[in-house]
């Protein structure tokens, strides 16, 4: 399949990495194209670099691995009609940029990954890969065993192809409803960053233990 993922660091390039491995052809979205030349030449002829405006329009499966802060700008900057009737993957988290330390800028009773979901209403949106770090994203190695990447999105066969997309990463899923579980898969990000800065480790991630 073609994705298209909005977005340059190590997130998108992370899940570029498993998309290509997975045979996906891949387009990253930037500003700046020229800053992913090495990354493009290293990453083969399946990948390439383009605009947010081109990388929207090629993709078949849309990913948001831009600044949470950012996201909505950037979306609002393209044409709705790219989303429209597509999977879009939601990995971002709202985490301010304007006070020390990292902090949530919603919560409660919104989230961003809703935000983003009413900023594309044609498109399925499906908030995945915002609870652990982007090293982990693919190919997940734990003694602990096979980690569990939790989704959220409204429509059901949209999480039917990011579960087999995660399936195809290594990850198991544990499926928590509308989009509306945002709301709370985005603070797991905060307890995961927590644990990361008072351990100063930063390889880990949630497993969902069930009898
Ligand atoms: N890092 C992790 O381990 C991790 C794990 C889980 C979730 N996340 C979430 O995934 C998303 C991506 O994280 P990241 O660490 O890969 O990168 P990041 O540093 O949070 O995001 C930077 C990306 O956003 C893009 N962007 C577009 N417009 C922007 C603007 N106005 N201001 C700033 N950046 C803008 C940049 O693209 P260009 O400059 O190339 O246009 C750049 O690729 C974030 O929402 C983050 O919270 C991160």
């Amino acid at each position: 399949m073609r994705i298209g993922i909005l977005g340059s660091g190590d997130v998108a390039k992370a899940l570029a990495a498993g998309f290509l491995k997975r045979g996906d052809d891949v387009m990253l979205g930037t500003r700046d194209p020229e800053k992913l030349a090495a990354w493009k030449a290293a990453a083969g002829d399946r990948a390439a670099v383009g605009s947010s405006e081109r990388t929207a329009e090629f993709g078949e499966i849309l990913v948001l691995a831009t600044h949470g802060m950012a996201t909505l700008e950037v979306i609002e900057s393209l044409d709705e009609g790219a989303f429209a009737g597509k999977v879009v993957i939601d990995a971002t988290n709202p985490i301010r940029n304007d006070v020390e330390g990292p902090r949530l800028a919603i919560g409660f009773d919104d989230s961003l990954g809703e935000r983003i979901q009413r900023a594309v209403r044609r498109a399925r949106v499906v908030k995945a890969f915002n609870t652990v770090g982007a090293p982990e994203m693919v190919s997940p190695q734990f003694a602990d065993g096979q980690p569990t990447m939790f989704v959220a999105g409204d429509d059901d066969s949209a999480k039917d192809e990011v579960k087999l997309i995660l399936r195809d990463f290594g990850w198991g899923t544990a499926d928590l409803g509308g989009i509306e579980a945002s709301r709370y898969m985005e603070p797991m990000c905060m307890t995961w960053v927590t644990y990361g800065l008072r351990s100063g480790t930063w390889h880990h991630a949630f497993k969902l233990l069930t009898k």
